[in-house]
Order: C-alpha cells, then structure tokens, then sequence
C-alpha cells in the first residue's frame, strides 16, 4: 500500500505559485526547528512568529506536541511514528510554502535522515518549478536556472544546540524526570537518540554559558531569513 499511488493523477491547477507569491508580496519558505525537547523549539516558534507578523509576513506554527493532538493523532514515539510524523509535517510544511506562508515547524524531528527528507522535498519541489520555468528560456538560461542562485533555497533549518543538561534541568513538563525514573519509556536524549544536524542554516546556542533570549533567537532567524529574500 505504500509507495507511488496507482491510478491517483497529479493536476495542475489554474493559479500558479508565482501568481499567488506575488498578490500577497511574499515568498514562502519553510522554518524548520529542530532539538531537544526543551531546548526553546516551541518559544522560538512564537516569538519568530510574533515578529513575522509585526513586519507585515504571513507565517503559520506547525508544533509537533500540536500536530500530534489532530493529523498526527495515531502516531506515537516508536521510531516509525516518529518518521511518519517528520514525513506529514514535511508534506505540510510544503503546501504551505507553495501557498506562499512562511511556514515554522517546531519539532524534535530526532533522525537526520527524516529532517535531510524534508529538505530534499523542499528542494525537490523548487527544482521542478525551475525546470519548468526553463521551459520559457534558452538553453544558456537553463543551465543559470538550474544553478545554485535559480534554485532558492526555500528550506532553512534551525538547530536548537543546547546541551542535555541545559534541557534537563529546564524539564518544563517534568518529562525528563518521568524518562529518568523509567516512567516514559524512549525519550529522546535519554533512551532515544537525537542526531545533532551536520548542515543546519542556523545554530542556536549557549554563549558564555547565557542562552539567547526569545526575541535573540527570533533576530537570529529574521537576519537568516532577510539575507535570503524572504522579507522584502
Ligand atoms: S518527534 O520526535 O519529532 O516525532 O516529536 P514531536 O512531534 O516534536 O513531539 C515531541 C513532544 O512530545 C512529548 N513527548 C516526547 N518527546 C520525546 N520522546 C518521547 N518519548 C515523548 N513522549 C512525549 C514532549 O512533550 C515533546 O515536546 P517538546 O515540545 O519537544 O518538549
């Protein structure tokens, strides 16, 4: 039942992406957070989107602890769940850039492999509409179309680089205390692994032993997210 769907057809609707990104002057693109639980995913997600919103951007939080509460309701923390979760987050987050929002997922998204599979499809996606753009134009601005600069980089992932302890002893729903007391069984960090990102866009951590605040966290961000085109 998995893999490609039989006799399911792909439309191309009326209204194209471009079309959309320019009635509304922005370009979508998806913030993902990455971390810890109690690492700051979800404060980040807030205060990014609280500044998003104050500059005139269309943003919208997908929250793992809230997408788990309708989508991702079957889905629990068994290492497959945990993939199926990254992969609908992914699939949505998508949409949602193709719709032209600034889309923040804030999820521990554990397994590098599941997070590289976002950005691929992310990638993926971007690669297709320049090919088809390339279509309109030569064969020399072909190969610029589907050069570094043609294909905007529409996935940017933050990592959230607090250490174990720094989350532990925050512990703000007293998980990290029930993990240790064998109470929740598979906790990530504990008795499951977190695989640190090796390619993230934006680091996030402790200086001189102070972590940044909220509105650090989301300045951070925004500079990332400016730089790249995303909010003029
Ligand atoms: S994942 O790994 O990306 O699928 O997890 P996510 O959807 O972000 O959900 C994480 C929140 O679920 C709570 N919780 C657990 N986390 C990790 N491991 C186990 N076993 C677990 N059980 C419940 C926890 O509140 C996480 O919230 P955050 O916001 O990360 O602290």
């Amino acid at each position: 039942t998995m893999g490609n769907p039989t006799n399911v057809f792909w439309h191309e609707c009326a209204v194209g992406k471009a079309e959309r990104q320019k009635l509304i002057n922005q370009q979508g693109c998806v913030v993902w957070i990455t971390g810890l639980s109690g690492s700051g995913k979800s404060t980040l997600a807030c205060s990014l989107d609280r500044e998003l919103h104050s500059r005139g951007k269309l943003s919208y939080v997908l929250d793992g602890d809230n997408v788990r509460h309708g989508l991702n309701k079957n889905l629990g923390f068994s290492a497959e769940d945990r993939t199926e979760n990254i992969r609908r987050v992914g699939e949505v987050a998508t949409l949602f850039a193709d719709a032209g929002l600034i889309c923040i997922a804030s999820l521990i998204s554990p397994y590098r492999k599941d997070r590289d599979a976002c950005r691929a499809m992310l990638t993926d996606a971007n690669f297709i509409e320049a090919m088809l753009l390339s279509e309109l134009f030569s064969v020399n601005s072909v190969c610029v179309l589907l050069g570094k600069e043609a294909i905007h980089i529409i996935y940017l992932q933050v990592f959230m680089n607090m250490t174990l302890e720094v989350c532990e002893e925050r512990d703000p729903k007293g998980l990290y205390k029930l993990a240790r007391a064998g109470k929740i069984k598979g906790f990530t960090g504990i008795d499951d692994p977190y695989e640190p990102p090796l390619n993230c866009e934006i680091n996030i951590e402790q200086k001189d032993g102070v972590c940044p605040t909220p509105s650090e966290m989301a300045g951070q961000v925004v500079s990332c997210l400016d730089e790249n085109g995303f909010l003029h």
